[in-house]
């Protein structure tokens, strides 16, 4: 049997930091309602001249680094992102030029914030089944693009940025199990309601931006990030003391502690970077994967379940042993 294992990770945040004083003085808000509401102290803002692709290229060559390849040996290029550069060719054709491969399928994969979850469950079959050796897996996001700057309800609550790991083929497991939901019938609760073929009007127009009914969508991430938990746990024989680290998505601290909570997971166990980074959709989860690495707490042989949760809806997660 092969399975998937991650060999690196790396990781990109812009250098521009937008603290909540910084958002003061756009519209009507304050410190106190944001970090109280959110958690979130300041976020990154890709530079005017800084696109997705330019996030998730330093991020791959981080994990590329890390996991100690030469690009060559990548077989598969997997870009999760909402907020391509370009509407064609992917983001991911355009990283695997800037990588200097060419001929192994890349591709884009759109589930917003639960993206890279989706993207590692379609890396992992990739290996699973011999199509792949070695995937390059990217979040990347310029979600700031598609922020109505004048909104408080939406403005305070992303960020840009990006996170990426390498999977490689091995006889011992690596991903243990992924798991993918959909429920479109909650489309209009949170999403950029234009694109090419609709309302593109509003995209020549600089006014495509993200709506959200922020109370529904709470609700709706807390129970399926929690019941994803349980599905996790159970696909796999194991119990909540055997998970050594949560990854969440990175939306609210409010959403984050209450599946904590309803998980029976302690904070300790729990990966936040919600307070640095704000919410940065598909790169969230390798963000705070990478961060949690580096810093040596996710450690060799650790069990960790990563989950993710965005509109659609949709939501995901994986078990992986380091
Ligand atoms: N500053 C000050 N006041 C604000 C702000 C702000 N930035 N935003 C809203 N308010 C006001 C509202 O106008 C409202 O005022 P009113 O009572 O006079 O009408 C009041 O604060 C309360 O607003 P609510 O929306 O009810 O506040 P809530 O406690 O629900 O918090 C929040 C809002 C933070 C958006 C919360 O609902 C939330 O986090 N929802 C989930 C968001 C999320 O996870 N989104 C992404 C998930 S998927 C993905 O990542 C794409």
């Amino acid at each position: 049997m092969t399975y998937s294992r991650i060999i690196g990770t790396g990781s990109y945040l812009p250098e521009k930091v937008l603290t909540n004083a910084d958002l003061e003085k756009l519209v009507d808000t304050n410190e106190d309602w944001i970090y109280s509401r959110t958690g979130i102290r300041q976020r990154r803002i890709a530079a005017d001249d800084e696109f997705t692709c330019d996030l998730a290229e330093r991020a791959a060559l981080n994990a590329i680094a890390s996991a100690g390849i030469l690009n060559n040996q990548i077989d598969l290029i997997l870009v999760a992102t909402t907020t391509a550069d370009q509407v064609f060719p992917s983001t991911a054709c355009l990283l695997q030029h800037r990588l200097g491969i060419a001929g192994p399928p890349a591709f884009d994969v759109q589930a917003v914030c639960a993206g890279f979850l989706f993207a590692m469950d379609v890396a992992d079959k990739f290996i699973k089944t011999g199509s792949a050796k070695c995937a390059l897996v990217v979040g990347a996001e310029t979600f700031s693009r598609i922020i109505d700057w004048s909104d408080r309800r939406t403005c305070v609550l992303f960020g840009d940025g990006a996170g990426a790991v390498v999977l490689k083929a091995d006889n011992e497991p690596g991903i243990l199990s992924t798991h993918l939901h959909c429920d479109g019938k909650y489309k209009n609760l949170l999403c950029v309601p234009v694109g090419v073929s609709k309302n593109f009007n509003q995209i020549k127009a600089g006014t495509a931006f993200t709506t959200m009914q922020g109370r529904e969508v709470f609700r709706w991430a807390v129970t399926a990030m929690s019941d994803i938990v349980d599905e996790t746990l159970n696909a796999n024989g194991m119990n909540r003391d055997d998970i050594d680290w949560l990854v969440p998505h990175q939306a609210n601290i409010r959403i984050i502690n209450a599946v904590g909570k309803r998980a029976g997971i302690p904070p300790e166990k729990v990966v936040v970077t919600i307070d640095r980074h704000g919410n940065t959709s598909a790169a969230s989860v390798p963000l705070a994967f990478d961060e949690a690495v580096r810093d040596g707490r996710i450690q060799s042989g650790h069990h960790v379940l990563l989950e993710g949760f965005g509109g659609g809806f949709t939501w995901g997660s994986a078990m992986v042993k380091m």
